[in-house]
């Protein structure tokens, strides 16, 4: 086969387009049910305002949170009772309005305005029923644990080495930042930090794949929702560089289309896709899937793939296989800093071989 990989994606309907269908559909039908009540559909922001105002909303006490849909009930009632008959409200539309509004709404006041899954740290002065309550955090013990192992001692922080400065700086002396950056591919400096320290592993330990050999696929599995890693590979290698994430794309940031020679990107889980290439290298950027099913996308000449893996999360355990090189590398700008290499295993080999 020539060196160019070949990406096909399998036609199943993932769960993520799934989900989104149907709020789509939510929105659509909530939409037409108000069009066809006469009623007004969205709310005015004035009016929000005047309810915030008028029962006393505040950032809440550190720890105490409120659920959006309690706020989104009473807003509903408050309308229905002023104006004496049934007042439609979509609640998507209002609840996806609701967190932008109360962040321009409290950005000049004391205390930061966040939000936890689908509550806000607000509270109101005035009415009991929404009073903000704390909510018991579930500490991430693995998380806290991994802390503590690089820190080298229970509960105290890192020191910050000049070490851990190496690929900020690294980066502010490659010549291609400069693409990296008018990208936009990278949203901070931990997500920088962390596609670095894969090139870094790769450069240490999988010398015998030459920069230059353009018969090297490199497949980033995981990517996020910009092709960070494939993207500095593509840009430092003569690799074809393929991301597979089943978010890509879907940040403002993201883009439909990049100028980076030879490299590809795909929104689609890497069980959705086969990829057959010459020469396979897999890197594993804090990707929540299981290794084993990455190796079973990927097909070589040889049937084995080269590895470099960055676990995070519950991902430790599945992102795993034997004769693996291990290390930290405090240059990673994250609790979770583990890198795991493997020079060969097993994947598929092409069917006519
Ligand atoms: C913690 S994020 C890491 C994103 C990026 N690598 C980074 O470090 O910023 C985990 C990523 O794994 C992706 N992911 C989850 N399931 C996946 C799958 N089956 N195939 C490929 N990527 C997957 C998620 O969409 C998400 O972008």
């Amino acid at each position: 086969m020539s060196n160019q990989p070949i990406v096909e994606i399998i036609e199943v309907e993932p769960r993520w387009i799934t989900a989104q269908r149907v709020r789509d559909e939510l929105v659509a039908s909530e939409r037409a049910a108000a069009r066809e009540s006469g009623l007004p559909t969205n709310f005015d922001r004035r009016d929000l305002d005047e309810w915030l105002d008028a029962l006393a909303f505040d950032i809440a006490p550190v720890g105490e949170w409120l659920e959006s849909v309690r706020v989104f009930e009473a807003f509903k009632v408050h309308l229905t009772t002023r104006e004496r008959r049934s007042v439609h409200i979509a609640q998507g539309e209002f609840l996806t309005c609701l967190g932008s509004h109360l962040r321009e709404r409290f950005l000049h006041c004391q205390g930061e305005f966040k939000k936890f899954k689908s509550r806000y740290n607000i509270t109101s002065k005035t009415s009991e029923s929404l009073k903000s309550r704390a909510i018991e955090y579930r500490t991430n013990r693995k998380m806290t644990r991994a802390k503590q192992k690089e820190s080298g001692h229970s509960g105290q922080p890192s020191v910050v080495a000049s070490e851990s400065r190496k690929y900020m700086n690294e980066f502010l002396k490659t010549k291609c930042s400069i693409i990296l950056l008018e990208n936009e591919l990278f949203p901070d400096a931990k997500e920088l930090s962390e596609s670095f320290g894969a090139f870094n592993a790769c450069r240490k330990h999988l010398g015998e794949f030459k920069m230059d050999d353009e018969s090297i696929s490199l497949i980033s599995v995981g990517d996020g929702m910009t092709p960070r890693t494939a993207a500095l590979f593509a840009l430092r290698t003569s690799w074809h560089c393929i991301a597979i994430d089943p978010k890509m794309g879907l940040s403002k940031k993201s883009k439909q289309k990049y100028d980076i020679a030879r490299l590809q990107f795909h929104r689609a889980k890497i069980e959705e896709v086969r990829i057959r290439a010459k020469k396979a290298i897999i890197v594993m950027v804090h990707a929540h899937i299981s290794l084993a099913k990455t190796l079973a996308s990927v097909t070589s000449d040889d049937g084995t793939a080269a590895c470099i893996a960055l676990p995070c999360c519950n991902y430790y355990a599945s992102i795993d296989a034997p004769n693996r090189i291990e290390y930290s590398d405090i240059a990673v700008l994250s609790p979770h800093r583990t890198v795991r290499v493997w020079k060969r295993l097993s994947c598929s080999r092409h069917a006519n071989d």
